[in-house]
Protein backbone atom coordinates (compact mmCIF):
# COMPACT_ATOMS: atom_id res chain seq x y z
CA UNK A 1 0.00 0.00 0.00
CA UNK A 2 1.55 3.51 -0.93
CA UNK A 3 2.04 5.70 1.93
CA UNK A 4 0.78 8.70 0.87
CA UNK A 5 2.55 12.59 2.50
CA UNK A 6 0.53 15.66 2.46
CA UNK A 7 2.76 18.92 2.72
CA UNK A 8 0.86 21.83 2.75
CA UNK A 9 2.24 25.31 2.49
CA UNK A 10 1.01 29.38 3.37
CA UNK A 11 1.77 30.02 -0.25
CA UNK A 12 3.60 29.04 -3.82
CA UNK A 13 7.04 30.11 -2.99
CA UNK A 14 7.07 27.78 0.40
CA UNK A 15 5.72 24.89 -1.85
CA UNK A 16 8.24 25.68 -4.78
CA UNK A 17 11.29 26.21 -2.30
CA UNK A 18 10.47 22.48 -0.29
CA UNK A 19 9.76 20.86 -4.26
CA UNK A 20 13.21 22.69 -5.13
CA UNK A 21 14.87 21.42 -1.37
CA UNK A 22 13.55 17.99 -2.37
CA UNK A 23 14.80 18.01 -6.10
CA UNK A 24 18.16 18.42 -4.78
CA UNK A 25 18.49 15.81 -1.89
CA UNK A 26 17.39 13.54 -4.42
CA UNK A 27 19.66 14.30 -7.36
CA UNK A 28 22.92 14.16 -5.00
CA UNK A 29 21.29 10.85 -3.71
CA UNK A 30 21.02 9.33 -7.20
CA UNK A 31 23.98 11.17 -8.43
CA UNK A 32 25.90 8.93 -5.42
CA UNK A 33 24.34 5.85 -6.15
CA UNK A 34 23.69 5.77 -10.27
CA UNK A 35 26.27 8.74 -11.56
CA UNK A 36 22.88 10.32 -12.89
CA UNK A 37 19.53 11.87 -11.96
CA UNK A 38 16.62 11.30 -14.16
CA UNK A 39 13.69 13.89 -13.56
CA UNK A 40 10.35 13.87 -15.07
CA UNK A 41 9.09 17.32 -14.95
CA UNK A 42 4.90 17.86 -15.63
CA UNK A 43 2.95 20.65 -17.40
CA UNK A 44 0.40 22.74 -17.15
CA UNK A 45 1.59 26.00 -15.34
CA UNK A 46 1.78 25.31 -11.45
CA UNK A 47 5.51 24.02 -12.27
CA UNK A 48 6.76 27.44 -13.46
CA UNK A 49 7.62 28.97 -10.01
CA UNK A 50 9.30 25.30 -9.56
CA UNK A 51 11.68 25.98 -12.14
CA UNK A 52 12.23 29.37 -11.62
CA UNK A 53 13.07 28.43 -7.93
CA UNK A 54 15.49 25.85 -9.39
CA UNK A 55 16.69 28.15 -11.59
CA UNK A 56 17.71 30.68 -8.80
CA UNK A 57 20.80 31.69 -7.36
CA UNK A 58 19.25 29.80 -3.93
CA UNK A 59 19.59 26.31 -5.60
CA UNK A 60 21.46 26.87 -8.87
CA UNK A 61 24.74 25.92 -7.48
CA UNK A 62 23.20 23.14 -5.19
CA UNK A 63 22.62 20.58 -8.19
CA UNK A 64 25.12 18.95 -10.51
CA UNK A 65 23.26 19.97 -13.24
CA UNK A 66 25.37 18.07 -15.90
CA UNK A 67 24.11 15.03 -14.69
CA UNK A 68 20.53 16.01 -14.59
CA UNK A 69 18.30 14.39 -17.28
CA UNK A 70 15.20 15.46 -18.01
CA UNK A 71 12.12 13.94 -19.40
CA UNK A 72 8.32 14.89 -19.60
CA UNK A 73 5.16 12.95 -18.20
CA UNK A 74 3.34 14.35 -21.15
CA UNK A 75 3.57 17.26 -24.06
CA UNK A 76 0.26 18.77 -26.07
CA UNK A 77 0.82 18.25 -29.96
CA UNK A 78 2.59 21.58 -30.78
CA UNK A 79 6.00 22.72 -31.67
CA UNK A 80 8.45 22.48 -29.45
CA UNK A 81 8.45 26.96 -29.21
CA UNK A 82 4.60 26.88 -28.88
CA UNK A 83 3.27 28.81 -25.96
CA UNK A 84 1.31 25.63 -25.23
CA UNK A 85 4.63 23.58 -25.18
CA UNK A 86 5.69 21.66 -21.55
CA UNK A 87 9.11 21.90 -22.92
CA UNK A 88 8.69 25.50 -24.10
CA UNK A 89 7.84 26.25 -20.50
CA UNK A 90 10.61 24.38 -18.81
CA UNK A 91 13.41 25.44 -21.76
CA UNK A 92 12.62 28.88 -20.91
CA UNK A 93 12.44 28.91 -17.05
CA UNK A 94 14.64 26.08 -16.26
CA UNK A 95 16.73 24.67 -19.14
CA UNK A 96 18.21 27.70 -20.78
CA UNK A 97 18.93 29.61 -17.63
CA UNK A 98 21.22 26.66 -16.80
CA UNK A 99 22.58 26.29 -19.79
CA UNK A 100 21.27 22.06 -20.15
CA UNK A 101 22.50 20.75 -22.43
CA UNK A 102 20.96 19.22 -25.75
CA UNK A 103 21.90 15.87 -24.50
CA UNK A 104 20.70 16.06 -21.23
CA UNK A 105 17.09 17.08 -22.98
CA UNK A 106 15.05 14.19 -23.90
CA UNK A 107 11.73 16.05 -24.67
CA UNK A 108 8.68 14.73 -26.44
CA UNK A 109 8.09 15.47 -29.81
CA UNK A 110 4.85 17.77 -30.22
CA UNK A 111 5.31 18.42 -33.38
CA UNK A 112 4.78 15.40 -34.81
CA UNK A 113 1.62 13.26 -34.87
CA UNK A 114 0.34 12.04 -31.41
CA UNK A 115 1.23 8.12 -32.46
CA UNK A 116 4.70 9.25 -34.28
CA UNK A 117 6.00 11.04 -31.20
CA UNK A 118 4.55 8.41 -28.69
CA UNK A 119 6.47 5.65 -30.91
CA UNK A 120 9.62 7.64 -31.00
CA UNK A 121 9.83 8.33 -27.00
CA UNK A 122 8.98 5.18 -26.00
CA UNK A 123 12.14 3.97 -28.41
CA UNK A 124 14.04 6.91 -26.40
CA UNK A 125 13.24 5.80 -23.23
CA UNK A 126 14.18 2.05 -24.41
CA UNK A 127 16.96 3.02 -25.12
CA UNK A 128 18.34 5.48 -22.51
CA UNK A 129 17.19 2.52 -20.06
CA UNK A 130 18.66 -0.04 -22.07
CA UNK A 131 15.45 -2.11 -21.46
CA UNK A 132 12.29 -3.28 -22.45
CA UNK A 133 10.67 -3.08 -18.92
CA UNK A 134 9.08 -0.01 -17.97
CA UNK A 135 11.65 3.16 -16.63
CA UNK A 136 11.91 3.56 -13.60
CA UNK A 137 12.92 7.68 -13.06
CA UNK A 138 14.27 8.92 -9.88
CA UNK A 139 11.84 11.59 -9.49
CA UNK A 140 8.78 12.50 -11.27
CA UNK A 141 6.39 15.59 -10.37
CA UNK A 142 2.98 15.29 -11.50
CA UNK A 143 0.17 18.26 -11.37
CA UNK A 144 -3.61 17.73 -10.98
CA UNK A 145 -6.72 19.07 -12.95
CA UNK A 146 -9.46 20.24 -11.92
CA UNK A 147 -11.41 17.18 -13.37
CA UNK A 148 -9.22 14.32 -11.77
CA UNK A 149 -6.31 14.23 -14.12
CA UNK A 150 -2.31 13.98 -14.08
CA UNK A 151 0.02 14.15 -16.78
CA UNK A 152 -2.39 13.56 -20.04
CA UNK A 153 -4.33 10.94 -17.91
CA UNK A 154 -7.77 12.16 -18.44
CA UNK A 155 -11.18 10.66 -17.24
CA UNK A 156 -13.06 8.12 -19.41
CA UNK A 157 -9.98 8.46 -22.25
CA UNK A 158 -8.22 5.09 -23.80
CA UNK A 159 -4.89 5.77 -21.96
CA UNK A 160 -5.79 5.29 -18.16
CA UNK A 161 -6.45 1.48 -19.35
CA UNK A 162 -3.09 1.16 -20.96
CA UNK A 163 -0.73 -1.39 -18.91
CA UNK A 164 1.51 -2.44 -21.54
CA UNK A 165 2.65 0.50 -23.21
CA UNK A 166 4.98 3.15 -21.33
CA UNK A 167 4.20 5.91 -23.76
CA UNK A 168 0.89 6.44 -25.83
CA UNK A 169 -0.85 9.47 -27.72
CA UNK A 170 -4.66 9.99 -25.83
CA UNK A 171 -7.56 11.85 -27.45
CA UNK A 172 -9.03 13.80 -24.91
CA UNK A 173 -12.44 14.94 -26.18
CA UNK A 174 -13.28 17.82 -24.04
CA UNK A 175 -9.97 19.65 -25.42
CA UNK A 176 -11.38 17.83 -28.75
CA UNK A 177 -7.60 17.22 -29.01
CA UNK A 178 -4.46 14.24 -29.11
CA UNK A 179 -1.87 13.82 -26.37
CA UNK A 180 1.15 12.18 -25.81
CA UNK A 181 1.15 10.90 -21.94
CA UNK A 182 3.76 8.47 -20.12
CA UNK A 183 0.98 6.01 -18.66
CA UNK A 184 0.38 4.99 -14.79
CA UNK A 185 2.60 1.48 -14.90
CA UNK A 186 5.84 4.02 -15.58
CA UNK A 187 4.71 6.58 -13.04
CA UNK A 188 4.26 3.98 -10.30
CA UNK A 189 7.45 2.46 -11.32
CA UNK A 190 9.14 5.79 -10.21
CA UNK A 191 11.47 6.25 -7.21
CA UNK A 192 9.79 9.46 -5.95
CA UNK A 193 6.88 10.83 -7.33
CA UNK A 194 5.98 14.44 -6.49
CA UNK A 195 2.43 16.38 -7.14
CA UNK A 196 2.74 19.87 -7.13
CA UNK A 197 -0.96 21.39 -6.42
CA UNK A 198 -1.90 25.20 -6.14
CA UNK A 199 -5.20 27.83 -6.34
CA UNK A 200 -8.20 27.53 -4.62
CA UNK A 201 -10.23 26.09 -7.99
CA UNK A 202 -8.09 22.39 -7.17
CA UNK A 203 -9.38 22.55 -3.42
CA UNK A 204 -12.33 20.58 -4.39
CA UNK A 205 -10.57 17.85 -6.28
CA UNK A 206 -7.39 17.75 -4.30
CA UNK A 207 -10.40 16.51 -1.59
CA UNK A 208 -11.84 14.35 -4.02
CA UNK A 209 -8.43 12.41 -4.58
CA UNK A 210 -7.16 12.09 -1.52
CA UNK A 211 -10.51 11.30 0.51
CA UNK A 212 -12.84 9.73 -1.99
CA UNK A 213 -12.57 5.68 -2.51
CA UNK A 214 -10.48 5.36 -5.75
CA UNK A 215 -12.16 5.72 -9.30
CA UNK A 216 -9.77 5.42 -11.77
CA UNK A 217 -12.52 6.24 -14.52
CA UNK A 218 -13.60 9.75 -12.29
CA UNK A 219 -10.76 10.50 -10.56
CA UNK A 220 -7.25 9.32 -12.82
CA UNK A 221 -4.89 10.68 -10.33
CA UNK A 222 -6.20 8.62 -7.80
CA UNK A 223 -3.94 5.49 -9.42
CA UNK A 224 -0.74 7.06 -9.09
CA UNK A 225 0.54 4.36 -6.25
CA UNK A 226 4.30 3.81 -6.85
CA UNK A 227 4.50 0.35 -6.46
CA UNK A 228 8.30 1.41 -4.22
CA UNK A 229 8.31 4.37 -4.32
CA UNK A 230 7.37 7.22 -2.64
CA UNK A 231 4.35 9.74 -3.04
CA UNK A 232 4.34 12.98 -1.71
CA UNK A 233 1.43 15.68 -1.97
CA UNK A 234 2.82 19.00 -2.31
CA UNK A 235 -0.21 21.76 -1.89
CA UNK A 236 -0.39 25.49 -0.88
CA UNK A 237 -3.23 26.01 1.65
CA UNK A 238 -5.66 27.36 -0.54
CA UNK A 239 -5.71 23.97 -2.72
CA UNK A 240 -5.84 22.02 0.74
CA UNK A 241 -8.73 24.22 2.23
CA UNK A 242 -11.16 21.22 1.99
CA UNK A 243 -8.40 18.81 2.83
CA UNK A 244 -9.18 16.48 6.56
CA UNK A 245 -5.22 16.69 8.01
C1 LIG B 1 -0.55 19.40 -18.93
C2 LIG B 1 -0.21 18.72 -17.64
C3 LIG B 1 -1.43 18.55 -16.80
C4 LIG B 1 -1.31 19.60 -15.73
C5 LIG B 1 -2.62 19.80 -15.02
C6 LIG B 1 -2.53 21.01 -14.09
O1 LIG B 1 0.08 19.09 -19.95
O2 LIG B 1 -1.41 20.29 -18.86
O3 LIG B 1 0.57 17.69 -17.71
O4 LIG B 1 -1.57 17.28 -16.21
O5 LIG B 1 -0.30 19.21 -14.80
O6 LIG B 1 -3.61 20.05 -16.00
O7 LIG B 1 -2.29 22.13 -14.89
P1 LIG B 1 -2.06 23.58 -14.22
O8 LIG B 1 -0.75 23.48 -13.49
O9 LIG B 1 -1.98 24.52 -15.39
O10 LIG B 1 -3.21 23.82 -13.32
Amino acid sequence: MTKKIVKIFKNTQLLAQEAAEIFVKLSIQAIKQRGIFTVVLSGGNTPRVLFETLASSLFSSRVEWPKVHFFWGDERLVPPNDPNSNYNLAKETLLAPLHIPEENIFRILGEKVGSEAAANYRSVLKQYFKSNEFPCFDLVYLGLGIDGHTASLFPDTKAIQETNLAVVENYIPKLDSFRVTLTFPVFNNARNVVFLVSGSEKAKVVASVLEEKDSLEKLPSQLIKPVEGTLTWMLDSTAAQYVKV
